[in-house]
């Protein structure tokens, strides 16, 4: 599902950079090589990060 529509950014991506240690909007956007444009997408794509497991979490928990 697109979430950013400005960066053409899914939620599997974003989810993505947030395994990858980004914590914020603007860091999981920096690792997608992107930047925040319009905004509308912050409030949804800041739930996904929060969701997502950090992949260092993942390995302490194997
Ligand atoms: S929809 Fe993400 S910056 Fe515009």
């Amino acid at each position: 599902m697109y979430v950013c529509i400005c960066n053409a950014l899914t939620d599997s991506e974003i989810a993505e950079a947030s395994r990858r240690g980004a914590r914020t909007v603007q860091e999981a956007y920096a690792v997608l090589g992107v930047e925040i444009n319009c905004g509308q997408c912050k409030c949804m794509a800041q739930d996904i990060i929060n969701a997502a497991e950090p992949a260092y979490m993942m390995q302490a928990a194997e």
